[in-house]
C-alpha cells in the first residue's frame, strides 16, 4: 500500500499552483520581482503564462510617478471579476506603493479581494505571509514603519540572461524635494563587499555577460559600513574578477561621483564606458528648489572631468519638466544644458507631486498643458540629437552583446557599451555571446547591421 505524508499531499498541492508577477517601475523593482519568483519556486510553484491562467498574482507596485501608481490601481482592480470567478485565487500587493501607510489603507478599504499586503521593508517575509494566507485563509497585511535592513540569501529566479541585476545597496538618504523614494524605501544601507563579489563572480561563473550594480545612489555605497569602503574601491575590488563580461550600475547622484570612481571606471576593465548621471534641471534656482546640492556649472564641470578620464563615456541622464514654479526661461536652461551636456541618451519625466514630499506642498504647481507642451518639445528636441549621433556608426564594427531575438524583426538584438540598441540577423541562436556588428543602416535612436565575428 502506498502511504503518503500529509506533509508530501500538501507539497504536491503546492507543486501544481502556478504564480503571475506583474512588475512596475524600475530595475530595482524588475530584480525584486526576480527575488519573489525565487521564494515561489522554492515553495513549488511555477509560472503562469498570465493572471487569468494563475493561482497567485503578485503586484510589485512602484510609487516614484503617479502613472505607474494609476496604472497599477487599474490592474488590480481589473481582479476582482477573475476573483469571482476563482475565488481561492490569491492577489498580492507588494512593492513601494503599499510601504505608503495612505495606500495600504486604500488597499484595505477599497480593494477588499487583495489577499496580502506586504511593504517593501520585509519584503523577504513574502514567503511566510503566503503560508500564513494559504493555512488561514484571512487576509494578511504586514506594513512596517521602520527602516528596513538587509536580507542576503534570498536566490533569485533570473529572467533576463545574459544580462543579471545585482543589488550593491538599498535605501536613500538624499531628499530630493519630488521624491517619494527615501520615505518608501529606507536610509541607505550597503551589501558588505564580499558578498556583492561572490554574487557577481558566480554569476560570471554561470555565464553571465553582463552585471548592472544597483543602488538608488551608488555613489554612497559603503558610507555606512564605516570601514573605508566606498564604490571607487568596490569597482576596483570587482576587477579581479576573471572571464569577458561587462559591469553596469545605476543611478550616480552628481553630487557624490567622486574623481576616484571615474577613475575607477577607467581602470576596470569589464566596466562599461556609460554613467547615468541624471541631472533633473538645467536651471540654477529649479535645482536649488529640488534639494539637488549641485549647480548647473558644476553639473557640467563634472562630465568635462569624466570626459578628460574616459573620452569615450556616454553620459545618459534624467530630466523633469514642469517642477513647480518652472518658468519657461528655466526650461530653456534644461535645453540648453542638454547641447552643452552632449548626452547619450536621456529619459524624461513630467513632474508628478508625490504625497509626502516637500515639492508636492510648494505653491506654483505647473499646469497639465504646460507640463505636456514642455515634455513634448524635449523629446522631439533629444530625438533629434539622437539620430544625429546614431549617423556617426554608419559603416563601423561594434561589439555587441547579443540579447534577445526579435520575433517581429524576426533579428537578435543587443547593445553595445554605450548602451546603444543594435538589429542583425544570424543564422543560430548566438543570446548570451559578444558579437561584432556591421553597422549598415540607422534606425532612430537604434542601429541595423550584420554579424562579422562572434567573439564569445
Ligand atoms: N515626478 C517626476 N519624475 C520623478 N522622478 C522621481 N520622482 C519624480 C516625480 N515626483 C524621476 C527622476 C529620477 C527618476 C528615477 O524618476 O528623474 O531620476
Ligand atoms: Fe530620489 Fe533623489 Fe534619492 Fe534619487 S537621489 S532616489 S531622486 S531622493
Amino acid at each position: 500500500m502506498l502511504v503518503i505524508s500529509s506533509r508530501f499531499l500538501y507539497n504536491y498541492c503546492i507543486m501544481e499552483k502556478k504564480y503571475f508577477i506583474v512588475t512596475y517601475g524600475c530595475q530595482m523593482n524588475v530584480h525584486e520581482s526576480e527575488k519573489l519568483s525565487g521564494m515561489l519556486r522554492e515553495m513549488g510553484y511555477i509560472g503562469a503564462k498570465d493572471e487569468a491562467d494563475a493561482d497567485l498574482v503578485v503586484f510589485n507596485t512602484c510609487c516614484v510617478r503617479e502613472n505607474a501608481e494609476n496604472h497599477a490601481y487599474g490592474n488590480i482592480g481589473n481582479m476582482k471579476k477573475l476573483k469571482k470567478e476563482k475565488p481561492d485565487m490569491i492577489v498580492a500587493v507588494c512593492g513601494c506603493m503599499t510601504q505608503q501607510i495612505s495606500s495600504a489603507e486604500k488597499l484595505r478599504e477599497s480593494f477588499p479581494y487583495v489577499d496580502i499586503v506586504l511593504g517593501t521593508f520585509n519584503m523577504d517575509r513574502f514567503k511566510d505571509l503566503l503560508k500564513e494566507k494559504l493555512e488561514s485563509k484571512k487576509a494578511v497585511f504586514e506594513v512596517l514603519d521602520k527602516n528596513g535592513g538587509i536580507t542576503e540569501g534570498v536566490k533569485p529566479f533570473r529572467s533576463s540572461f545574459p544580462n543579471a541585476w545585482v543589488n550593491i545597496m538599498y535605501g536613500c538618504n538624499n531628499f530630493c524635494s519630488y521624491c517619494v523614494v527615501p520615505y518608501v524605501r529606507g536610509r541607505e544601507r550597503s551589501r558588505k563587499t564580499d558578498n556583492v563579489y561572490s554574487e557577481v563572480s558566480d554569476l560570471v561563473k554561470q555565464g553571465y555577460k553582463e552585471i548592472t550594480l544597483l543602488g538608488q545612489n551608488v555613489n554612497s555605497y559603503g558610507n555606512d559600513l564605516k570601514d573605508g569602503t566606498n564604490f571607487a574601491s568596490l569597482l576596483n575590488k570587482l576587477s579581479d574578477i576573471d572571464g569577458k563580461y561587462r559591469l553596469r550600475f545605476i543611478s550616480s547622484h552628481p553630487k557624490d561621483l567622486t574623481e576616484d570612481v571615474v577613475r575607477a571606471i577607467a581602470a576596470n576593465e569589464h566596466v562599461c564606458h556609460a554613467i547615468h548621471l541624471p541631472v533633473q534641471s538645467g536651471s540654477d534656482r529649479i535645482l536649488k528648489l529640488m534639494n539637488r546640492h549641485y549647480t548647473r556649472e558644476e553639473y557640467l564641470d563634472k562630465i568635462k572631468f569624466i570626459k578628460s578620464v574616459i573620452p569615450d563615456c556616454a553620459v545618459t541622464t534624467d530630466i523633469i519638466v514642469g517642477f513647480p514654479t518652472e518658468t519657461e526661461e528655466d526650461f530653456q536652461d534644461t535645453v540648453s544644458l542638454i547641447k552643452q551636456a552632449d548626452f547619450a541618451g536621456a529619459f524624461t519625466f513630467v513632474y508628478s507631486p508625490r504625497e509626502g514630499t516637500k515639492a508636492a506642498a510648494m505653491e506654483g504647481q505647473i499646469s497639465d498643458e504646460v507640463k505636456k507642451d514642455r515634455i513634448m518639445r524635449l523629446v522631439e528636441f533629444q530625438n533629434n540629437l539622437n539620430r544625429g549621433e546614431s549617423k556617426n556608426y554608419n559603416g563601423k564594427t561594434v561589439e555587441i552583446l547579443c540579447e534577445d531575438f526579435d520575433e517581429k524583426k524576426e533579428t537578435y538584438t543587443g547593445r553595445d557599451e554605450y548602451g546603444r540598441m543594435a538589429y542583425f540577423p544570424y543564422k543560430t541562436n548566438i543570446i548570451g555571446k559578444f558579437v561584432n556588428v556591421k553597422i549598415t543602416a540607422e534606425g532612430g535612436i537604434s542601429l541595423m547591421g550584420e554579424v562579422v565575428g562572434v567573439i564569445d
